[in-house]
């Protein structure tokens, strides 16, 4: 821990907001940004630090915002500068933080300078985006320069007739990347930055930080030898020379630097990579990203010997100034009550909100929101439109928040752009405000909790033995030294925790020696 104390993002709790549904106020359909000021309180009230909102700048919405056509402006879906100046003052009266959703590798093919650089092989934004010649196969045939496949399916190169080049896009067609080793470019992107900073934002997440920077030779992918029919389609090569290349830690360190000429302001990178790959991400001397988003809880089998050897193995890979974080779930992958069932879910949020590392909460996940299965003529998400079938659809843990049990569950006045779930009339906010052993009442209490316990949030972690279907840890700051009990399982399981007082149960009371199925516990020590 710096010198200076604890930082408000290493005690704060963050709550993505996916602003298409969070709350809608002008009748469209679509949540706004007015629609999230609206419902500040709840969010105050629930007990979270920091928002973090999904893209909200002008895009054609083909990647639903993932496509920003102006890094500096507000799609007048969601509102307009003013009322983004509106809901980030309304925020900081309440002391809550907004992050700001930052996409540079990629911008729109809708965005000027794309336009510019496409008009021209001279034009002085072509080297703005990644442009090469085509390869001529043995037949005579026009090849892509690589065998790089976009993360959505298919060849990671676009021709363009006009101009007679490839363009380069890790993601779809209508997203090309842009070319960060271009000095011209990079100043224009951190100046969107500075753009925000100025106007107040608290940080932002970084998306798709390990792809930003490509081999200089662009060498080909190798193939995975693992890759069967089923598997998604850009797993057909290992993105070796495509993704986490070296100088990408100069950006974030650029990154940081301007993130910290704020003062307290944060950066947390999206980066899908093995542990040891990770940490790099935190910068040899903490000059990377504040936070390299920790997504391993996604994609853990839900047993407690590999959770405990996941902490385990995860805080002693942690480089000495860097400070921990864990996701449960976020827009990109299926929603946790769905993976491990809503009892299991509970205990997952203990294991979230006192595991030693900021948290992020993602929206609904608090009232227990399980995946919604989306009729075929309702899929929106460009990535199921593109391999159908295959479990890789994201609309079903993006549908809309579940206020209460008005028409259209208090989101909008009219049908909402994605279905609601399907038992929003009994989980909803309302009715899970009143009842308190419900899932919200849950995350509302913990929440409280950790803000009266600094060994919750700051203290370190301790892990127990691990045995059966029993994960066990402690926190300890200073004198306090609390104990954590999670039953992983939906069987009774006995367990020598340490004495304690009991200052939270998940449900049911606790007997020593013994949790009741899927029972976590979090005891005061008085050994
Ligand atoms: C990130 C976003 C995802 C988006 C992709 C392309 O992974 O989380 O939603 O589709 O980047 O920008």
């Amino acid at each position: 821990m710096s010198m200076s104390g604890p930082k408000w993002w290493q005690s704060g709790v963050i709550y993505q907001v996916y602003p298409r549904s969070f709350q809608d106020t002008n009748g469209d359909g679509i949540g706004d940004l007015p629609g999230i000021e609206w419902r500040l309180d709840y969010l105050a009230g629930l007990g979270v630090d920091a928002l973090w909102i999904s893209p909200i700048f002008p895009s054609p919405m083909v990647d639903f915002g993932y496509d920003v056509a102006d890094y500096t402006g507000v799609h007048p879906m969601f509102g307009t500068l003013a009322d983004f100046d509106r809901l980030l003052a309304a925020a900081h009266d309440r002391e809550l933080k907004i992050l700001l959703d930052f996409v540079p590798n990629h911008s729109s093919d809708q965005h000027p300078w794309f336009r510019e650089s496409r008009s021209s092989r001279t034009n002085p934004k072509r080297d703005w985006y990644i442009w090469r010649d085509a390869v001529t196969g043995a037949n005579g045939e026009r090849l892509p320069p690589n065998n790089w496949i976009s993360d959505f399916g298919g060849p990671a190169w676009e021709w363009d007739e006009k101009t007679s080049q490839y363009y380069y896009h890790a993601m779809l067609r209508e997203q090309p990347d842009l070319n960060w080793r271009n000095p011209d470019l990079r100043r224009a992107m951190l100046d969107a930055m500075r753009f925000w900073f100025d106007r107040g934002v608290d940080g932002f997440r970084v998306d798709i930080l390990w792809h930003m920077i490509k081999a200089a030779d662009f060498r080909d992918n190798p193939l995975n030898p693992d890759w069967k029919p089923g598997m998604a389609d850009m797993h057909k090569v290992l993105q070796l020379h495509s993704t986490d290349q070296p100088e990408v830690f100069e950006i974030a360190a650029e990154m940081r630097a301007l993130a910290d000429s704020y003062g307290d302001r944060v950066l947390v990178g999206e980066i899908y990579l093995p542990v040891e790959r990770l940490m790099a991400y935190y910068g040899k001397q903490g000059e990377g990203v504040h936070l390299p988003f920790n997504f391993q809880l996604i994609d853990a089998p839900w047993d407690a010997a590999g959770l405990h050897r996941m902490v385990g193995d995860y805080e002693a890979a942690l480089p000495e100034t860097g400070w921990p974080n864990w996701v449960l779930g976020n827009h990109d992958r299926p929603r946790i009550a769905s993976r491990v069932g809503e009892p299991q879910a509970r205990i997952a949020a203990m294991l979230l909100l006192t595991m030693r590392g900021t948290p992020t909460i993602y929206y609904g996940d608090e009232l227990g929101l399980a995946d919604v299965s989306i009729p075929p003529d309702k899929v929106q998400d460009p990535r199921e439109l593109r391999e159908p079938g295959l479990g890789f659809g994201r609309d079903p843990v993006r549908t809309p928040m579940p206020w209460d049990a008005s028409p259209h569950a208090g989101f909008s006045t009219s049908e909402p752009w994605l279905p609601l779930n399907p038992d929003w009339q009994l989980r909803n906010v309302a009715v899970e405000s009143g009842e308190p052993g419900s899932m919200l009442a849950l995350y509302r209490d913990l929440l409280t909790l950790r803000r009266a316990r600094p060994a919750l949030s700051l203290g370190d972690v301790h892990l127990l033995a691990a045995h059966g279907d029993m994960l066990a840890y402690e926190r300890t700051r200073g004198t306090e030294r609390i104990v954590i009990g999670l039953n992983l399982s939906d069987r009774p399981q006995s367990c020598d925790l340490p004495p304690g007082r009991l200052l939270f149960t998940s449900g049911g009371d606790y007997v020593p020696g013994r949790l009741a199925p899927d029972q976590g516990v979090v005891l005061e020590s008085v050994a």
